[in-house]
Parts: C-alpha cells; structure tokens; sequence
C-alpha cells in the first residue's frame, strides 16, 4: 500500500493511527536532534518528524534527503506541540520510523512555494513544477469544479453535450484559421474550428434542441492576456427559442456558477444596455460597471468659444471624477502622459477642478469663464471636490480614449475590487462593421447573425445602420460571452452573404453544407458561447487567462515547455505532399 491517508487528510482525531503517507518533499528543518519535513501532495501538507534520540540511523537518512524528492514515510499521529493554524493539518505530526525513497530530484529551477523566484517563461518551461504550486493548483480545482457545476445546470435542464469535430473546414468567427494538412488527400488542408458555430446550428437542424460543449477553440490572432491560441468555450444553442429565452437560460448559468461555487447570489436581473448606450456611456461595448463614472457628452456645451480643440473636434466628452479636485499638476501630467500613449491616442487632456471651495480651476481658463464651465459641470452633474478630465476629437475614437481613461481612474481609485462581480447584457450590436481598407462590411460577430426584423429593410439602402440580434455577456469589463440568434431563412442568410461580399459561388463553396441543411426544415435557434477561461479567471481573481490554463502557450504563441511548434522531418512533408518556401535572413 502506498498510502492510508492524503497529507490534507489528517486531524487532531487521528492521533495514534498508525499511518502511511506518500509525497513530495516541501521543505526539511534540522533542529537540534529532530529535523522536521513537509510532506506535499495535492491536497496538503503534513509535518513529519524524525528524531535523533530514538532513531538516530532514521533521522540520518532523512538529513539526506532533497526538496521534491518523492518519499513514503510510515509513523503514528501526534498532537504538535507547536500548532500552526494555517495548516489544515497543523495540529498533528508523524513520528516517523518507515522510510522509504520512492525518487530523488534535481534541485527544481525555482522554489515551488506560494511566492515563487521564478520569472514566468522559467515556470512555463518547468510547467510541471508550477502544477505543484498553490495558485495554480488552486486554479484548476476552480476550473474543474466550474466545469462540472456548468454540466450540471445544463444537465438538468435537457441540454445534451455532443462532440463536434477539430478537423473540419474554415470557420466564420473572423480569425485566421490554423490549418492541418490532409496526407490522404494531398494539396489539401482541414481547418482547426474557431468554434463548433456551424455544427452547433446543423444540431439543430437534426433536431437536439438543447446542445451544450465544453470545447478547446483554436484561433490564429494576436495574443493578450485574455486570448490564447487555443481557448476553451461553453459552447450553446437552442431552437425555438427569442432572444429572451436565451438571455435568462444563461443567465441563469451565471447565476448558478456564483452560488454553488463562490456562495454569491446574483438575485437581481443583469443589467441590459444596449450596444448604442454601452458606448455611449461608457466608450465600450464591455463596460465595468462596478463603478459609475460615466462619460457625459460636452460637445454642445462646450462649444463656440474660440478654442481651436474643442471646436474643430467631433466629440467632446467629460468625465467626473468624485473627489481628485485636489490633484496635483503632477498627477495631471501623468494622466496626460496617459493618454497619449499610442494605443490610447488622444492628443492632450484638458480638465477642471471644482474646488471643495466652489472655486473653479482649469486648463481652459483663458477661453472658459467660470459661468461657461457651470455649464459643463451642471452636464456632467459634479459637486465640489470633484475633477473633470475631458477628451476631444473624432467620435468612437474619443470614446475609447475615454472608456480607457475610465479604467485607469477606476483602477488609481481603487474602484474595481476583484471580489465583486457587476454583470451585464450588451444588446442591439451592430451587425457590420464597414472595413476601411478591404472596403467592404465585415459581419461583426458573424455571418449567420439575424438582423432586427425591423432592420431588415436596410440590408438594401444602409446595411451599417443594420442592428443584430447578438448579444454579449460582460462581467467586470471582461467579455466572458456572446451569441445570437441565428438566420435561419436561406434567402436572408444568402442576402446577408452577399452584402458581407461572398459571391455566391465562394458562399456556397465554404458554407454551402450550411445552406443545404436549412432547405431540409432548420427551426428558429439561437444560443452563445462562453469564454471559459476568462470566466474562471474571474472568477480566481487572474489578470490572465494563462493562470487557469494547465498547459498554456506563452505570447508568442509557443509551448517553451515541449517546444513547439517546432520543425518536422523531410519525410514527413513529404509524405504531406509539402515544399516550404521560407527565405533566409
Ligand atoms: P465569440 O467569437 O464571441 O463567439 O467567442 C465567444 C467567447 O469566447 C471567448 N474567446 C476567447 N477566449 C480566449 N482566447 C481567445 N482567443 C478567445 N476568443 C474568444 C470570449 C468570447 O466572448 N460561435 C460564437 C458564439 C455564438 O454565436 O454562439 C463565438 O465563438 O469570452
């Protein structure tokens, strides 16, 4: 037997068992004629004693040994004479008189504790190292258990989960694709799926009227903190459904994964916004809204005195925020230095501080009277002791600077805790989004979204007006969720395909099997698909994605771990049928 018990097992109970346990060393201490060894596994740690007084040969062996060595030790229980509280096994030890060696180790690249010296690409190169740190062990029991809470919800609502094909052809989320190349059939590539989109929607034409997946996505785009190559998604669809329908029953999901695993009820329905609104108030289609400090429009207010800024810009928008009229000029530089960061890109800050006196002071003072800027107070509703920063120039643009400078408020503010969780709908997206250089309308989630049925007329006159009926789901700024509900009309999905460019000759080449199925009876469908891992890593309180993932890539897509991707062999594209043409530097 290799072990009676786990090394989070054992209690004050337990005292004078006899017991075995197996594991890896964490740490060892010599003192005086004891030396003491954390024994680790998965689920916890468990102080062993050996003792030179009664065992000397014993404790002498135990010396020797290296940290993360795997090792059995046989002993009875004892009651510590010094606890430690912070252990769940903290009141016992074992009084050791059965070693066993199962494996030494090399000295691990880095200390395998809670706070480790490791930097990040050392700990994905030996990710089977940080496995055995807390954090991330923490992280994916929360993933596991989130896993089978979500099953569960949908198991006991009739949702079945089916497996859809990796090997597939090109899909429609609007990244590129990875590719594998055929060998049976030479010249030719499947496609990774960006999402089972279009197996979902011919489940339904087959009928499943409630499908659910827990499914690895694979897409080729530029990675950040929230995006990785291969993602995973709670992937949904359902027939016979409105878009309500779809809204609550994930709703309901959310709902359900807050209660049973972080004990939070979310008894309240989510706020609804739309897509229009959503920028509007907060510059972006996936606000935070654990705080307010919304944008105000000043560009009325503020305009016809003279200054060149605000009256040759589009858009002039305020923010207020709630006691910093105190800030210093240095903290105003930095908010300028701020914005104008590239990817921000706003050119300058202007702002004022209504002083806790009612004194007005700001950065337009020489073309702004104290009564003109009443006026954009008034706007953006301050009271005394508040700050105004205000950004100008083209609308969306504007808008974003705004919803960036937003957060950054919220962050030097500390207004967004990490163990509060505001969700939201965002409703009424777009459906195209009009691509300046390729000079045509892309689907802006993707082509088998329906339009409003009141917008239907547009698709002819002004397709950029057109709104869809896709919705995401946003929690704490992140967007964990979107979907649709789906055309499930021939013509109207072959009209949507030829504003969005297809002829419909390549429509029919790429999703042709698509419009096939829907001839043979498709019902009215809809569903989402949850980003998986960004919904644990809020979950866990990660500012990456990477933390909850066992084997993630690193930001250059790659796997330092087993190398990869890596080169293959003559032979093998060969046998693909494959000549490469990559230029020496
Ligand atoms: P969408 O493309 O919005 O919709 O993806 C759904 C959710 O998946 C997550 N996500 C990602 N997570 C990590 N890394 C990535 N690279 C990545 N890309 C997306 C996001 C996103 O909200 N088929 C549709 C769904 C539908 O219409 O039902 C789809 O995939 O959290």
């Amino acid at each position: 037997m290799y072990r009676t018990h786990t090394c989070g097992e054992l209690r004050i109970q337990d005292i004078s068992k006899r017991v075995i346990l197996s594991g890896w060393i964490q740490r060892s201490r010599d003192l005086g004629g004891m030396t003491f060894i954390d024994l680790r596994d998965r689920y916890g740690i468990t102080q062993l004693v050996f003792n030179m007084e009664t065992n000397a040969g014993l404790c002498r062996e135990a010396r020797k040994l290296g940290r993360e060595f795997v090792i059995q030790a046989t002993g009875v229980v004892t009651e510590r004479s010094n606890k430690n509280p912070k252990l769940s096994t903290g009141d016992i030890e074992i009084m050791v008189d059965i070693l066993t060696v199962f494996n030494e180790s090399v000295t691990p690249p880095f200390t395998i504790e809670t706070e480790t010296d490791g930097g990040d690409e050392l700990r994905m190169k030996y990710r089977y190292l940080d496995l055995r740190r807390d954090p991330l062990k923490n992280n994916l029991w929360l993933r596991h258990r989130m896993a089978f809470e979500a099953r569960n919800y949908f198991n006991s609502r009739q949702f079945m989960e089916i497996e859809t094909p990796m090997l597939i052809k090109s899909t429609p989320e609007g990244a590129r694709d990875f590719v594998v190349p055929s060998r049976i059939n030479p010249g030719q590539f499947y496609a990774l799926p960006q999402s089972p989109q279009t197996f979902k929607q011919l489940l339904m034409v087959a009928g499943y009227d409630r499908y659910v997946q827990i499914v690895k996505c694979f897409r080729d785009e530029d990675l950040r903190a929230d995006r990785q190559p291969e993602f995973t998604q709670i992937d949904c669809e359902m027939s016979f459904v409105h878009q309500d329908d779809v809204l609550n029953m994930f709703e309901g999901m959310v709902k359900h994964l807050f209660k049973s695993i972080k004990g939070i009820d979310l008894n309240h329905e989510f706020p609804r916004l739309s897509y229009d609104q959503a920028m509007e108030q907060y510059g972006s289609d996936k606000p935070d809204i654990r705080f307010e400090m919304r944008i105000s429009d000043l560009t009325t207010a503020a305009k016809g005195k003279g200054f060149t800024v605000i009256d040759s810009a589009a858009y002039v928008g305020g923010l207020c925020v709630r006691g910093c009229s105190e800030y210093s000029r240095k903290q105003l530089d930095e908010l300028t230095e701020f914005v104008k960061k590239p990817q921000i890109g706003a050119k300058g800050l202007l702002y004022v501080k209504y002083g806790t006196d009612g004194i007005i002071k700001s950065s337009v003072d020489k073309f702004y009277s104290a009564d003109d800027l009443k006026i954009w107070l008034n706007q953006v509703k301050a009271q005394p002791g508040d700050l105004i920063l205000v950004l100008t120039g083209e609308r969306m643009s504007t808008l974003r600077a705004l919803s960036e400078l937003r957060l950054e408020m919220g962050n030097r503010l500390n207004l967004r805790p990490k163990d509060v969780f505001k969700p939201l709908w965002v409703l009424d997206f777009p459906l195209l989004e009009w691509d300046e250089e390729a000079k045509r309308f892309f689907a802006m989630h993707h082509p088998f979204t329906s339009p409003k049925t009141e917008d239907i007329g547009l698709l002819d006159t002004n397709p950029g007006k057109i709104r869809a009926n896709a919705y995401d789901i946003v929690i704490n700024g992140v967007e964990v969720g979107g979907g649709s509900i789906r055309i499930h009309n021939e013509y109207l999905q072959k009209k949507m395909f030829s504003v969005l460019g297809f002829t419909p000759e390549e429509a029919e080449r790429q999703f042709g099997f698509l419009m096939q199925a829907f001839r043979y009876g498709a019902p009215p469908h809809g569903g989402i698909a949850f980003g998986f891992d960004r919904l644990v890593s809020l979950f866990a309180g990660e500012d990456s994605i990477r933390d909850v993932i066992a084997f993630p890539k690193n930001n250059t897509a790659r796997d330092v771990m087993i190398d990869s991707p890596s080169k293959i062999s003559n032979e093998q594209l060969k046998e693909l049928s494959i000549k490469l043409n990559i230029k020496k530097e």
